[in-house]
């Protein structure tokens, strides 16, 4: 059987609820449908290109068969582009018809083997569009029932804003700033959740407001001291100038030494690079290997940064949807059900954040079999690696036979609480790091002289700090699971990795206007002031992430508000 492709191509500014009944209707007869936002369709549109890929992507996320992307140019060359054989178009009543049918017949004669599919929306929707929306908006006008709550929320924040901003006369240069258009590719992303998050709860802290924090994603505890002695005499010692851009000769030593003595790796120094943190080696590296187009296939829930990572790149996520009752388990033929001609990577998380699930070395060596074979790349960010309690530490760095399509990305930030030195690295292939050095060598250059000093002595010193550590996350974890556990409405699926627990709070929609987990999250911050990740951030809509990184003591009072505001709602 042919396997049918559609695009819906429009402007969706915004998307409006007849733009979702109209997906759900595609999704029902193509086997994927591509969801494609015209770029510069208006000259200032109300939302930009990203915000309404972001808000897309989150209302269609339910759907397995529906992507969203972004195009210029002709509609019928980008049907090509991604091998599309029909084009889906709306029609809400007969004034539509003539405009539409022009549009069909011209994609005809341009290209006759396109199709053009028309759907009719549900009744409610057929007097409804995103200029009539942007219209009332903009007037003060109720928009509820016509468009999803998130655009309701946004569109009013964004209208009150430009009402504001008119009120307020704006000067000659803020108006030339507000309309500078930026590039397509920082349009493509969004701030990071985890980011956003902590900045609401010092915004709180600063009115003085008591906030317990289970957003960050970092170690509480102080860097080792050893390590600091060793930048200290870095600085005294005037190790203050310039290295090689991918870091030291002695530095790339100690980090694969220590992968090849803690999981039996080979790696030589050609093959390793030191970056600015794990998330700048891996910016690097999706930037040097995935190409516009590419698909990236992504295990849901994923670490907020991997999308917009991949985006950035021009490369399209392909989401893998995993179960929770199995522990948010991965397998090869989980993976196999999504590749296409179009897959050029795996990205592999584990232990996982924001989950705490840990994968078999089992499954992950199948993933890396299957992926190999087929000249799929396989990254596997290992940030939490020597965060895992399964008690099967194991790098897929470790399978020498498949080393030629695998990148590992390692970090100081969690095993060595380092996260403000901002030190991580990649083991790969060595033309793989030549790509990625001179990525580098033209932004950042070297990681920072000092912090490298810093490195070694973790990397090649005593180690002990790090089981201490993982044994004291043990406990914490199990301490936080079994207080979330005990509040009535909560599940919560035991991490085996990580410092992060992912209770699902689903049960709780529908109480007191609850509706999604921003909503927990948002009224647990603003009324309890706990400071938890809601899960949509993490592309999971039942969840909130609550970081267990924090002493017993601040764990129990954080968990004594959830428990009295959950309870009351
Ligand atoms: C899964 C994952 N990868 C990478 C990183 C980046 O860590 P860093 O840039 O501090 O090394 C983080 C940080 O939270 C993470 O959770």
């Amino acid at each position: 059987m042919t396997h049918v492709i559609a695009i819906y191509p429009g402007s969706f500014d915004p998307p409006t609820n007849g733009h979702l009944d109209l997906i759900a209707r595609g999704s029902k007869i193509f086997d994927e449908l591509v969801v494609a936002i015209l770029r510069n369709a208006e000259k200032r549109p109300l939302f930009s290109v990203g915000e309404r890929r972001a808000m897309l992507e989150r209302l269609t996320g339910g759907f397995n068969n529906v992507r969203v992307d972004t195009f210029d140019g002709l509609t019928v060359d980008y049907a090509a582009k991604v091998n599309a054989s029909a084009v889906l178009r709306g029609i809400r009543a007969l004034s539509d018809y003539e405009y539409e049918l022009q549009m069909a017949l011209m994609n005809r004669k341009l290209a006759p083997g396109l199709e053009t599919v028309f759907m009719m929306p549900a009744e409610q929707y057929s007097y409804l569009s995103s200029r009539l929306v942007r219209e009332v908006a903009r007037l003060g006008g109720s928009i509820a029932g016509l468009v999803p709550e998130i655009v309701e929320q946004k569109l009013k924040r964004e209208t009150g804003i430009r009402k504001k901003r008119g009120r307020e006369q704006m000067t000659a240069v803020a108006e030339t700033l507000s309309a500078v258009k930026f590039t397509d590719r920082i349009n493509r992303i969004e701030p990071s959740a985890t980011m956003a998050v902590v900045a609401e709860a010092d915004k709180l802290r600063q009115q003085g407001i008591d906030v317990v924090d289970f957003g960050a994603g970092e170690p509480h505890f102080p860097t080792p001291q050893h390590i600091k002695d060793a930048a200290i005499a870095a600085i005294q010692n005037n190790f203050t100038k310039y290295t090689a851009v991918g870091g030291t000769a002695e530095l790339r030593d100690a980090i694969f030494h220590r992968h090849a003595a803690d999981f039996g790796s080979d790696y030589r120094r050609e093959e390793t690079v030191a970056s600015v943190g794990g998330k700048h080696a891996l910016f690097n590296a999706i930037q040097i290997l995935v190409d516009h187009g590419d698909e990236v296939i992504l295990p849901v829930p994923y670490w907020v940064s991997f999308k917009d990572i991949v985006r950035y790149a021009g490369g399209n996520c392909v989401l893998l949807e995993s179960d929770e009752q199995q522990g948010f388990r991965v397998t090869a033929e989980m993976v196999a059900r999504l590749v296409t001609q179009r897959t050029r990577l795996i990205i592999l998380n584990s232990p996982s954040n924001p989950s705490g699930a840990v994968m078999s070395p089992e499954d992950l060596k199948e993933v890396v079999r299957f992926a190999t074979e087929r000249g799929i790349w396989v990254l596997s960010d290992e940030c939490y690696v020597y965060l895992n309690y399964s008690g099967e530490k194991f790098s897929i760095g470790s399978l020498q036979e498949y080393r030629e399509r695998i990148l590992v990305i390692g970090s100081l930030s969690k095993t060595y609480a380092m996260t403000g030195w901002r030190l991580g690295y990649a083991l790969a292939p060595a033309a793989v790091i030549s790509g990625m050095q001179k990525l580098q060598s033209q932004s950042t250059s070297n990681p920072t002289s000092i912090v490298q000093k810093a490195a070694v002595a973790a990397l090649n010193g005593p180690q002990e700090c790090v089981e201490q550590m993982r044994q004291e996350y043990i406990r914490l974890r199990d301490h936080v699971v079994e207080g979330l556990r005990s509040i009535p409405g909560v599940a919560c699926t035991l991490p085996m990795g990580a410092f992060y627990a992912y209770p699902n709070i689903s049960s709780f929609f529908g109480r007191d206007g609850v509706k999604s987990a921003s909503d927990v999250a948002g009224r647990l911050l603003r009324e309890a002031h706990v400071a938890t990740v809601p899960g949509e951030g993490f592309g999971t809509s039942d969840h909130i992430r609550v970081s267990y990184a924090t002493s017993e003591k601040e764990l129990d009072r954080g968990l004594e508000r959830m428990r009295s505001f959950l309870t009351s709602l």
